[in-house]
């Protein structure tokens, strides 16, 4: 059985750490992996970040960790709010999904309120900074023994 846990993240998310630092911090995918990766140990788990500005690349790797993932992280960030195809691509995943946000999207604009991916994830962190990808983590390693 697999031990490695597949974070995947969204568009723009290659710019955390510079873009909007106000809304998302000043801590890079570098931070939140090198976060993640400590937690994950403490399971005995593995873990690999992904980042892509492509829905289509996201899909495929969703599909990838059909095979090879016992869990997925994932922080869609735009596509949280349109994409059909990212959920129907965690719906042919088996293991156990948790949707992760930096900022606290119910306190922004409404088109933010509503996600695709919580229809399928088994839960939701939003507002935690950074934050949230260990603490997703650590929910992971209770999910997944
Ligand atoms: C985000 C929130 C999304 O609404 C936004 O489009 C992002 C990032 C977050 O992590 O807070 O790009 O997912």
């Amino acid at each position: 059985m697999t031990r490695t846990i597949h974070i995947l993240n969204g568009p723009n998310l290659n710019l955390l750490g510079k873009r909007q630092p106000e809304i998302y911090g000043a801590d890079t995918l570098a931070d939140v992996e090198a976060q993640c990766r400590a937690v994950a140990a403490e399971f005995g788990l593995e873990c690999i970040l992904l980042q892509s500005n492509h829905e289509g690349q996201i899909i495929d790797w969703i599909h990838e960790a059909r095979q090879v993932a016992a869990g997925i992280i994932i922080n869609p960030a735009a596509f949280t709010h349109t994409s059909v195809a990212i959920m129907d691509a965690l719906n042919t995943f088996e293991g156990p999904v948790l949707e992760v946000h930096i900022s606290n999207v119910h306190k922004r604009e409404s088109f933010r309120h509503h996600s695709y991916v919580s229809l399928r994830a088994e839960g939701v962190i939003a507002g935690f900074g950074i934050d949230g990808y260990a603490l997703a983590m650590r929910r992971m390693g209770s999910l997944v023994g």
